[in-house]
Parts: C-alpha cells; structure tokens; sequence
C-alpha cells in the first residue's frame, strides 16, 4: 500500500512574501528560501507548498496573477526559481505550486484585452453582464464577493459589469469557455515540465458558475459553488495534463462536505488527489472574521467526521494554520493568560499531538513549527491585508457603529496575523530582512524564533522534529483506523488508531489546568512521544495530566 507519495509526505507551507528576505528590500524572496533549504531539510519536512510566485501587482500578494508563466519581479527571476526546485529535489524535498485560475488580475494580458470591447477575442475569457436599472448601472445579479459587497464592477467603456468573486482587480475567468480551459491546461503542463509536483488549486469549488448567472440564495453561492461542471472540468484537466505526470493536487474548498470530498478525490474519478475541508476552522469563526468561542467538542466532532468519513474513501488534509488563518496558539488556546511562555510552548505541541496523529496529509504553516502567536493591533492601519481593509471599508461605509467590533474580530480573526515575518533571531528585524520589512514583525521575536528553538531541547521546533520523524514511519499513522474516546469530554481530545494489532492512543488536555485520566486500553505500553519532561504515572492506569499535555502511547502486543 505505499505508493502515492503524497500520503506520506509532511508538507510545509511558504508565504514567499514574509519567510527571508535576501536582499534588503524587505520583501521575502525566492533567494531568501534558497538560503532557508537546509532547516526545511533539518526539519524532515518533504514537501513545499509554495504561496503564489508569479507576476502580480499584489491587490491580494500574489493571489491575482498578471503573467502565469514567470516569477514576480519583487520575488526574483525564473533562473532563481529553477536553483530553488534543483535545491528542494537534492534534499528530498518536492515543491507545489499554488495554482490561482478561478481568476486572474486585472491586469493579466486577456483582461486587458477583454475589457476592450464586446467583440475582443478575449471578452469570452471573463463574465460580462449587461446590469439591472434604467442606466444598468446596478448589479447583474446578487452575488456578493467573498471580501465583502458586490460581486461585479461596471466598466464604463462597454457599459457592462463583470464578476470578481474576490476583489475588483481578481475578475473571475470564463471556464466554460474551452479556450480558458485550453490556457489553463498548457500552464499547468509548463510548470509540471519545469520540475514541480503537484499543485494547491486555490477556490477550486468556485470555477463553474450556473449558466445565464441567475441570482441565488443569500449571496448566490449556491449559483457558483460545486457549480454544474465542475467535475468535468477538473476531470478534463487530469486526462489531459495532471495524469501524464507524477503529482499531486489539494483543491481548496470551503464549504466542502464530506460526501463532495469523497466526489473530488476519489480515485477512481479521477480529479482531485485530496481538498482543504474548512470545517474545523469554522467550528470557531462565522464567515472566516466573526469569532465565534472555543469549543472542543464541536471542533472534535468535525475532526472525527473527517476521519470517520473519508477512512478508506478518500484522503484527509490536516492542518490547523495556513496564510488565511490565524495562528492556532492564539486561536485554540484560550486560557493561557499568553504571559507563560512555558505553556505557549506546551500548547503547541499539543496541538500538533492533536492533528498529526490523525490520518492524511499535515501541513504546517511557517513559524507554526516554532509556536508563532498573533499579533497586537494598535489601530486600524495596523491591518495591511486586502480582506481587513475591505471590512473596514464596508463598515465605514455602512454601518460606522461598528467599528469597535471590526477591530476586536480583526484582531484575533484577521489574516494579517499570519503574515508577519517570520521569526528566524533575535537580532534585527527577527532576521528576516537588513532592510525595513513590508509588514510588521510580531513584537515577541526575541524569544520566538528559530534560533532559540534549536539551541533549547524542549522547543516546540525540536518536538516538531521528533513528531516528523516518527509519522515518517508509523505505518498506523498512515494506514490505521481511527476512534475517538471521551467524546462528551469539554477538556480532553483522545483518539485511538490502530492497524496491524498495534495501537497508539493520543492524548490532549486542551485546558490549563490538571486532569485526572484512567488510561482506557490495558496491557504493555511505551510513550513515544509527551511534552513533559515530568511524566506522571508513565506506566499507571490513574495519571494526572498536566496544563495542555499531550501523551502519545503504543501498545504492541
Ligand atoms: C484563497 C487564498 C486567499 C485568497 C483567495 C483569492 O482563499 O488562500 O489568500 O485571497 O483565495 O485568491
Ligand atoms: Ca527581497
């Protein structure tokens, strides 16, 4: 049962934008990653997941791409780009690219011809609708942006709107049209020839659009989400390009069901290798920025339903954190009045125990693996992230008594908490640039970074290391079943895998305090892997653990 790589890789996110700045002009960098090759390698990590690279004017960092086909002058050349895969594949480690083609930039080449006239080759490569009204100045129809407002912009040349499902300057591409698919295709064949393997579909589930574009439900997404081709279209693009080469997918779908994960992934349908499921984020937020309060159980539940429902149907994602999310140390952990830097530690791995010994592919996030926590917001012009200042815009605009609230949600729910430097040292700027960076770096660098962690056994970093190297080659890890224990329990998440009459037992104690445990299986056991170095009762059925232990156990028999 071991091939398809993709089930035992440990995949490592990069927001190229905030890892290293190499040259001083406080911009993160394909050179900056070169220099970070060998703590990815030391870190046992085997793969990369690299946040957009391409030419862009940056509305959305990257995430609105103007050239599909070469690297974003502030990221360095193509000929860097090709050093840095030679460098991953030396050490064992592959790359994927992010693949943004729900739409474009504004400012890529078939929008600008596209907006031209009705009649240009390329207007078909976008959706354009005559509006509502006397002057059709109003919205085609009531689909709103996932930012927020409208989800189309009148362009006055053509006396037409089109759509942009994220900001005015991302208008969506035309998949039904076969010559956006065509496009499509030849850029995927370009970078899978140029060496990457695989690649993370951004908004995938929004690429097929109901045909006439009928208002829908709410903000219409159920006229764009899972859309009526969208199987076909991503079944196309495996037969005609993805299945030619060695590599993987991950689709991002928000809003995904268990039932529709198992339609993009299974096997013999041939689209999709896995998807982000997003419910265990949403367990504890609305619409992405409203927060919602911790609570275990229901992000337990969402955790087991994932493990129950794709277990031998389809393959899981895991993650807690990515560049849209904020930092799981800040955001799972509650009760740490966040002065104790010894349970900031603690809390980390636990979190880590709580996720990677699940069944499917982990990620993490950079500067999760040293326990990087959110940031402190003084003001609104704190925030930077296209996403807070279109809130903040909307709420200005419409509802001003708001305020107050945006800034409290923003501040534990915006995705700017993510994206500041990452902490590599104590010295200037937390060594991630000479120069003055792009964004701010999180006050807490002198004692969250890189280089403490290597240098302190008891790092989050060095559990890190040692949870890799032990999935790597955990057969129940990757094979296993899985059961959840304790599923009424407000403070404890504890799951059982097992395969070959082995067992490991996971355990978490999310809160700050003590808890008495029995140990519910019997018979010989050995903790492979806890966050104390104090283990009470290692081998007792009656234990107390201890503020956010995490306890790994194997039983052989
Ligand atoms: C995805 C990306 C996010 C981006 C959006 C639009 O959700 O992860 O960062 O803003 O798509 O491309
Ligand atoms: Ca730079």
């Amino acid at each position: 049962m071991r091939e398809q790589w993709f089930k035992d890789a440990f995949i490592y996110q990069i927001y190229p934008r905030s890892f290293k700045d190499s040259n001083g002009d406080g911009i993160g960098d394909i050179r900056g990653i070169i220099e970070k090759l060998d703590y990815l390698k030391d870190l046992g990590i085997t793969a990369v997941w690299l946040s957009p690279c391409y030419k862009s004017p940056n509305d959305d960092n990257g995430y609105d791409i103007s050239d599909y086909r070469d690297i974003m002058d502030e990221f360095g050349t193509l000929a860097d780009w090709k050093e840095m895969v030679a460098g991953m594949h030396e050490r064992g480690i592959k790359l994927i690219m992010d693949l943004v083609v729900n739409h474009s930039s504004d400012e890529h080449k078939w929008f600008v011809e596209s907006k031209k006239s009705k009649d240009n080759p390329y207007r078909d490569y976008y959706f354009w609708k005559k509006g509502r009204g006397k002057d059709g100045k109003k919205p085609p129809n009531n689909w709103m942006s996932r930012f927020g407002g409208t989800a189309w912009s009148y362009d006055e040349a053509t006396g037409e709107h089109y759509l942009h499902l994220f900001t005015k300057k991302q208008p969506d591409l035309n998949w039904d049209n076969p010559k956006v698919r065509e496009e499509v295709g030849g850029i995927v064949k370009y970078w899978l020839d140029l060496g990457v393997d695989g690649f993370r579909c951004d908004v995938i589930t929004y690429i097929s659009k109901v045909p006439g574009l009928p208002n829908g439900k709410l903000a219409g997404d159920n006229m764009f989400t899972h859309g009526p081709n969208i199987h076909a279209y991503l079944h196309e693009l495996y037969t005609e390009v993805l299945s030619k080469y060695d590599c993987m997918t991950v689709g991002e779908a928000a809003g995904v069901t268990v039932e529709q994960a198992i339609l993009y992934t299974g096997e013999e349908r041939e689209e999709l290798s896995t998807v982000f499921q997003f419910e265990h984020v949403d367990a504890n937020s609305f619409l992405q920025i409203v927060p919602r309060k911790v609570d275990l159980k229901r992000t337990k539940k969402v955790f087991s339903k994932w493990q129950n429902g794709l277990h031998g149907k389809g393959w899981n994602s895991l993650y807690l954190e990515n560049h849209d999310q904020p930092r799981s140390v800040s955001r799972y952990i509650t009760d740490n009045p966040g002065t104790d830097d010894f349970l900031r530690k603690q809390s980390a791995k636990m979190l880590a125990t709580a996720i990677y010994f699940q069944q499917g592919t982990p990620y993490v996030y950079q500067g999760q693996e040293i326990g990087m926590t959110n940031i402190v917001f003084n003001s609104e012009a704190d925030h930077v992230d296209v996403l807070s200042k279109t809130v903040f815009a909307l709420v200005k605009k419409y509802a001003p008594f708001l305020k107050g609230y945006a800034m409290k949600a923003l501040a534990i729910r915006s995705r700017d908490n993510a994206r500041t430097p990452m902490q590599w040292n104590a010295g200037k700027n937390a060594g991630f640039s000479d120069g003055e960076p792009w964004y701010r770096v999180n006050e807490n660098f002198a004692y969250i970074n890189t280089e403490e962690s290597k240098n302190d056994p008891d790092s989050v970093l060095n559990f890190y290391k040692k949870l890799i190297a032990i999935r790597k080659n955990s057969e129940i890890v990757r094979n296993g079943s899985y059961k959840e224990l304790f599923e009424e329990s407000k403070d404890l998440y504890v799951y059982l895998r097992e395969d070959g009459g082995k067992k490991l037992l996971i355990i978490n104690n999310f809160k700050n305090k003590e808890i008495p445990f029995t140990i519910p299986e019997s018979g010989e056991r050995s903790l492979i892997l806890g966050n104390y170095k104090d283990v009470d009762g290692e081998k007792e059925m009656n234990i107390i653990l201890k503020p956010y232990e995490s306890r790994v156990y194997l039983f052989e028999q």
